[in-house]
């Protein structure tokens, strides 16, 4: 299994900082947003990254991450020209992922639980999807919103008026191969991007799309500068808590 990373994006919901830089490259606490992400992979056990990013900043990633060495990773690098939405950016994985299953992760999607476990279950599975959940009552409408039942997920409506549930989907995914056939055949929603909740409601549709809870704590670092703030706030936290050990 290999993994896709997306940091790609306009971010307008974080200018005046990224008026000149990526967003993934802003910092958290002590690294670069970007490096979380990418621990995560390595923690996962997974070798082989890809980091999806627009054109305008592309240099700076390889300038900042290199080879991937210093992380335990081999990193690729693609680039996106144009925003054209999360599923789009998820396509330009096809020749790096070689007819294998992949783990999507948004670039600003900081998190503490593990995947090894999930990966290497995943890996053993013949076909479906994995996406992750976490209670987010009150701001369930900023997110997409996943109905499951006994872990086996029913709808995932994108940013709803009325939220089924309060299960947001987050930004980490796991796909089978046939992830690129679904993405073919795509139409782009009313803001004119490829959303990655009609990608997974094809998984949903033929009923192979699994919800996890996410345990630990989660941040969309990317969605306001409160976010961006918060999670800031939760890595030093944690790196004290790990420092008092
Ligand atoms: O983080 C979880 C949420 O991510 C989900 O709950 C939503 O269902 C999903 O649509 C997405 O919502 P956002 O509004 O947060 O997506 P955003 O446009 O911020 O993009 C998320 C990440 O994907 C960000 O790190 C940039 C990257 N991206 C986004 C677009 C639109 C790309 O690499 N290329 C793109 O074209």
């Amino acid at each position: 299994m290999k993994g896709v990373i997306l940091a790609g994006g306009n971010a307008t919901r974080l200018r005046p900082l990224t008026w000149v830089t990526n967003k993934h490259l802003l910092p958290i606490y002590n690294k670069p947003m970007i490096f979380y992400p990418l621990e995560a992979m390595a923690r996962s056990g997974i070798k082989d990254v890809l980091i999806i990013t627009g054109p305008s900043h592309s240099g700076a990633f390889i300038n900042l991450l290199k080879s991937g060495k210093d992380f335990g990773l081999r990193l690729s690098y693609e680039i996106q020209e144009e925003s054209g939405g999360i599923a789009q950016a998820i396509n330009l994985a096809y020749d790096f992922a070689d007819n294998g299953k992949i783990l999507v992760i948004l670039g600003d999607n900081i998190f503490t639980q593990s995947l090894k476990k999930d990966v290497e279950e995943f890996n053993k599975k013949e076909r479906g999807a994995v996406v992750y959940g976490k209670n987010m009552a009150t701001q369930s409408k900023q997110y997409g919103v996943i109905e499951s039942k006994n872990g086996k997920v029913i709808s995932i409506e994108e940013k709803p008026e009325n939220p089924k549930s309060e299960i947001g989907q987050t930004g980490i995914y796991m796909y089978d191969r046939r992830v690129f056939d679904f993405i073919k055949n795509q139409k782009p929603s009313k803001r004119g991007e490829l959303e990655v909740t009609d990608l997974n409601n094809n998984y949903v549709k033929e009923g192979t799309m699994i919800c996890r809870i996410l345990s630990g704590w989660w941040v969309d670092a990317g969605t306001s500068f409160d976010e961006l703030l918060k999670a800031n706030i939760l890595v030093a936290k944690e790196i004290k808590k790990e420092s008092k050990k």
